[in-house]
């Protein structure tokens, strides 16, 4: 066994997860507390339930918008209601909230997300204009950084729209590249949101005419230094990974060649970053008339390309079942990856993840999720399909707006971790 092996395996006895988690008002559940182990956790439900709605109340203890990307407005609970000349209304409570019990490497934790409402608007992507504001608190502390959570969380999911992720436009495939940065790097999620907020007042000031040279001239001097460090650190997970997936390659799930297609990513194998920071300032300025056209070109049109490696394929060209595994290889190699970076484990937030795999590769997933003691949970409409892990695993059942236990495991993951994975 190699160092990184046994490295990996020793941090993997640490445990981290989520032991309860707490919702209130939170889409269809007034409030919902339930008590989780260390192991795979199987939800499962008829369609509409609330299934994924437990899922994206987790991803919001991480930095962002959750793994549906919505407006804060949208999560709050709404409650229909049959007006006197009986039409359809809605009222909602005015807030929402998710809390965690969590255990890190053997710490207990408390992280909390709510909304706030604000006087100003503050989320300019917002149609609607929000005056809303998501709130975090560690330990019973507010902060101000969404990204502190990452010192005590960190959280990979997949989801049924990411199996056409590598189809179409390419911020999706970003999206997801970034999301595996911000496990390495924390500030690498502040400097995307700063990115696009800069990019959105550049972009409004020439479509508004306000042609301010000395204003342009600074918000483009402010993205060129965030846009290089958000290369930069792209290019840095890339190469990571495909070491690790070189020396670690997957047994089961394909080997895949990770790549990075972008301007700024290229013009750093060449040049300083001070260089390349001059160069897209100028690239930017030079770019102001065709803003309106043609969009920019940057770190914004970066695309993260994935090859099925034995193939020789790119992932686009593959089947549905590939596609699927090949996020899956991803998901795995950046798992192991991080757990011997940051010294501990994500979670895993599996969305229908059974759907496309086959049997095997479906009982291989979850049988590496156990041997690498993972806490994992997996949505589905079929318990069934989970009946290798059954007694390693904790199953829930969502009806009426509620979660009722079903079973525990009945072996723990310390009885049964083996030694391949
Ligand atoms: N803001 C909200 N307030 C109240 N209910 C909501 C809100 N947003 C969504 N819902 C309800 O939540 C349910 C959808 O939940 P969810 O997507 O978690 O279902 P699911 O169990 O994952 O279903 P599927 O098996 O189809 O994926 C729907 O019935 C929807 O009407
Ligand atoms: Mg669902």
């Amino acid at each position: 066994m190699d160092v990184l092996t046994s490295n990996l395996k020793e941090l993997l006895q640490l445990k981290s997860g989520i032991q309860r988690l707490t919702l209130t008002d939170y889409r269809n559940y007034s409030s919902l507390r339930i008590d989780v182990q260390n192991c795979p956790i199987i939800i499962y439900g008829e369609n509409g339930t609330g299934k994924t709605n437990i899922l994206e109340a987790i991803s919001f203890l991480a930095p962002g918008r959750g793994l549906r990307g919505v407006k804060l407005s949208d999560i709050k609970r709404f409650i229909p209601q049959i007006a006197p000349l009986g039409e359809l209304t809605y009222i909602s409570p005015l807030n929402w909230a998710v809390a965690a019990e969590i255990i890190n490497n053997g710490e207990n934790h408390s992280l909390a997300t709510a909304v706030e409402k604000t006087g100003r608007v503050v989320d300019d992507t917002d149609e609607n204009q929000s005056f809303e504001r998501r709130i975090v608190k560690i330990d019973g502390n507010k902060t101000s950084l969404q990204s502190d959570l990452g010192k005590y969380i960190s959280l990979i999911w997949l989801t049924p729209q990411m199996d056409r992720l590598f189809r179409g436009g390419s911020q999706p495939r970003r999206a997801f590249l970034d999301r595996m940065v911000y496990a390495f790097d924390n500030d690498h999620a502040k400097r995307v949101a700063n990115f696009e907020h800069l990019y959105r007042e550049w972009y409004r000031l020439i479509k508004d005419g306000k042609l301010d040279n000395y204003w342009l001239t600074s918000l483009e001097e402010e993205m060129s230094a965030l846009g290089v460090a958000i290369a930069a650190a792209r290019r840095e997970q890339t190469a990571r990974l495909n070491t690790f997936i070189e020396k670690e390659p997957d047994d089961v799930f394909p080997t895949v060649r990770l790549e990075l297609d972008g301007l700024i990513e290229r013009e750093l194998d060449n040049s300083p970053a001070v260089k390349v920071e001059e160069m897209y300032a100028d690239l930017l300025k030079s770019q102001r008339r065709y803003v309106l056209n043609n969009g920019v070109d940057g770190i914004n049109r970066t695309d993260f390309k994935v090859y099925h490696k034995k193939k020789a394929m790119p992932a686009e060209m593959c089947s549905t079942g590939e596609q699927k595994s090949l996020l899956v290889s991803i998901m795995l190699a950046q798992a192991k990856c991080q757990t011997l970076h940051k010294g501990f484990a994500p979670i895993l937030l599996l969305d229908e993840v059974a759907a496309h795999l086959d049997d095997v590769k479906r009982d291989a997933l979850l049988s590496k999720i156990v041997n690498l003691n993972l806490q994992a949970w997996i949505t589905t409409t079929n318990p069934e399909l989970f009946n290798s892990i059954k007694d390693k695993s904790q199953f829930f059942e969502v009806k009426n707006n509620s979660v009722y236990q079903i079973s525990q495991p009945s072996v723990m993951p310390e009885d049964i971790r083996q030694t391949a994975f």
